[in-house]
């Protein structure tokens, strides 16, 4: 066994997030981890690779007790991990955070020119060489940066690989090269560790299984020898109802209309949404979807078109004009548009409403909490004490104080980008129930997302983008128009 993890155990301070646990993975094996949101998986994969130390526990390399007290010691025993939650400096350039730490050099200084093209060798590899090097990596979409983080991850030459959530940015062709990658590395024997919620890329990919809850080891299955229910079983511990909610909402008056918008990578959109509907759009990575929302809620600079709220032209110059007109907007990028990751859940949760709960200049922390806690047990985060700082949280309860967040402006108008990312199971149909709900109340809602089941489950109307362009609004659609729409072959 390549890898060999036994009687792992760690606690931040009183709260046990690993438990005993045990998880080997073997040379040219993929190995799934799976788990809910807050199972441990990324802890334990930290460990795994240096981040953390395990309380207790021990870690074997090829059969030899070994100790991993930084990144630099798992990378010397050929661990390396690509982190769900980004990790590139968005300051440095593509090339410069892939070979941080290990710049090639010639004579004691950094020999740019060979490592540009070390780094172009390395996003060949993954179709993407026409990524400039020398770009910031701040200016990357999210799926870009993934595919810099995997390249990265590459460059290092691991032996042990770790993939945690690597595809939750990615577009449907990305995903397939990585798919590509993965069996290219399983054949020449890296050890892969795949840590996802996305069952049906498991079965496709996955040889192994190994399964966590509470922190605890529930199991460890060969992929051939199970199915989806025993896997959500073991994750969940309980029978969950139907994916996706019956939609009950009545359509109401139009709340936003949108006339021959434009921005700089968008043009000529044009749409209404009632009361009481969900639009979909959707389309491939790269299509403008986001840019509708970002442009209308004043993220993006507007170039022409007319917005309406309520019937009443709606002027936004920045965020929080659209804010202040009733209009939320859970973006994708959790990290730096959606959370202040040193603040608390209760400050996070309520930050996008402070004026309500602040009386001449002090914020009433107790009417705060209550608000907060009515949301932390609706949207069942979890979290110890809502006073923690929202880093401390797992990706996918990470998600859901985003949602919070925007709950708490009472919108009218809620926008929604990829609002199930990283979400496990049963928070997805959480999510899903709290969206029909809103939408019963009234809310319009203009939902991105790249999960085509939950777009044609959730969405009453669907706008399909393709290349900047609307390609069409569907009432009724199957997967495959909405996919030839989205590659261009409907006119
Ligand atoms: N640095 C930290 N300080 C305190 N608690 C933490 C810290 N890191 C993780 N936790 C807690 O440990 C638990 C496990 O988190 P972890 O990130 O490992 O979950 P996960 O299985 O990866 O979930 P997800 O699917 O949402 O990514 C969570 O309850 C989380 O809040
Ligand atoms: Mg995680």
């Amino acid at each position: 066994m390549l890898i060999k993890m036994s009687g792992i155990s760690k606690a931040f301070g009183p709260v046990k997030v690993l438990e005993g646990v045990e998880f080997s993975v073997d040379r040219g094996e993929v190995h799934a981890l799976m788990g809910e949101n807050g199972a441990g998986k990324s802890t334990l994969m930290k460990i795994l690779c240096g981040v953390y130390q395990a309380d207790s526990g021990s870690i074997a390399v090829d059969g030899n007790d070994t100790l991993i007290r930084s990144t630099v010691d798992a990378e010397k025993h050929g661990i390396a991990i690509i982190h769900q939650e980004l990790n590139l400096i968005p300051q440095l350039s593509v090339m410069e955070n892939m070979f941080l730490g290990r710049e090639p050099q010639r004579f004691g200084i950094i020999n740019t020119i060979k490592m540009r093209t070390q780094c172009l060798e390395y996003l060949q590899l993954l179709g993407i060489e026409n990524l400039d090097p020398d770009v910031e990596a701040g200016t990357l979409s999210i799926g870009q940066q993934q595919m810099v983080e995997i390249a990265k991850a590459l460059s290092l030459n691991a032996q042990t690989l770790i993939m945690d959530e690597p595809t939750a940015a990615l577009s449907e062709r990305e995903t397939e090269k990585l798919f590509e990658i993965i069996s290219d590395l399983k054949s020449r024997g890296v050890a892969i560790v795949y840590v996802s919620h996305r069952m049906e890329e498991i079965f496709k990919i996955c040889d192994k299984i190994s399964v966590l809850r509470d922190g605890q080891f529930v199991g460890e299955r060969e992929i051939a020898k199970t199915n989806f229910d025993e896997i959500v079983r073991m994750m969940v511990g309980r029978e969950i109802g139907d994916r996706f909610p019956t939609r009950t909402a009545a359509l109401g008056e139009i709340r936003l209309k949108v006339t021959g918008l434009a921005d700089a990578s968008i043009s000529n959109i044009n749409f209404e949404v009632r009361a009481g509907e969900v639009l979909g759009i959707a389309g491939l990575m790269g299509a403008g979807r986001s840019e509708i929302l970002k442009t209308i809620f004043g993220i993006n600079h507007k170039v022409a078109g007319q917005i309406e709220l309520d019937g009443v032209a709606l002027h936004v110059k920045q965020p929080s004009d659209a804010i202040k007109a009733g209009i939320g907007f859970v973006t994708e990028d959790r990290k730096s548009q959606g959370l202040v990751l040193g603040l608390s859940v209760r400050e996070n949760a309520t930050l996008a409403n402070l004026s309500a709960y602040s009386h001449g200049g002090m914020i009433n922390q107790k009417q705060q909490m209550a608000v907060v806690q009515r949301e932390i047990d609706r949207m069942h985060i979890r979290t110890r004490d809502a006073e923690l700082e929202v880093k401390s949280l797992s990706g996918g309860n990470q998600q859901k104080v985003v949602f919070a967040k925007w709950l708490g402006i009472a919108p009218k108008v809620l926008f929604l980008d990829e609002p199930t990312r990283g979400v496990d199971v049963g928070g997805k149909a959480e999510i899903y129930q709290i969206i029909n709900e809103l939408a019963q109340s009234g809310v319009a809602i203009v939902m991105v997302s790249s999960e085509l089941p939950e777009v044609l489950a959730m969405s009453d109307r669907i706008l399909v983008m393709h290349q900047g362009r609307q390609a069409g609004i569907f009432a009724q659609a199957s997967a495959e128009t909405i996919m030839t729409a989205a590659t261009g072959g409907l006119k």
